[in-house]
């Protein structure tokens, strides 16, 4: 089983962060939990950051409509600050988990208690799942969670 990690933008600057809303771990160190995570599952990753919508959303309609090897079993996804903008993104994910690809979202930070415009989520809208506010643990478990509905599927 194939699952692809999606980080949207300044999430390659983690470590470099505001420590109060994200924490000291870098993208790196996140990615080394998940894929610790997924070799214990039995599943392959591949995690890939862009500070670009435009190649989010490829990327998430790859996992459902590209060719055989872009094919994704489900998608974990920290949209960062697309969450609360991208209607586009949100499209995407919808037609995505249309197609029996979950999406789960995830946030290190507490969207919900931050300023008023962070609790717009456009992108959960459309997503399976969403997980928010425990720094890395958001990813952890929002694999967890995208792992069991991906099982789900191919039941
Ligand atoms: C974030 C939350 C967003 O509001 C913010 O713009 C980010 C990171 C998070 O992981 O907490 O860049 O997605």
């Amino acid at each position: 089983m194939k699952l692809l990690v999606l980080h949207g933008p300044n999430l390659n600057l983690l470590g470099h962060r505001d420590v109060a809303n994200y924490g000291k771990a870098t993208l790196q160190e996140i990615d080394a939990r998940l894929l610790d995570s997924a070799k214990r599952h039995g599943a392959t990753l591949e995690s890939r950051q862009s500070n670009c919508e435009g190649e989010l959303i490829s990327w998430i309609q790859q996992a459902a409509f590209g060719e055989d090897k872009q094919r994704m079993a489900g998608v974990l996804l920290n949209p960062g600050a697309y969450a609360h903008t991208s209607l586009a993104l949100a499209d995407a994910i919808e037609d995505v988990v249309r197609q029996g690809v979950p999406v789960i979202e995830v946030h290190l930070s507490n969207v919900h208690g931050r300023e008023p415009t962070r609790e717009r989520l456009l992108t959960a809208k459309a997503a399976s799942g969403v997980v928010s506010g425990l720094g890395p643990l958001s990813y952890d478990l929002g694999f967890e969670a995208v792992m069991a509905l991906a099982r789900e599927q191919l039941r």
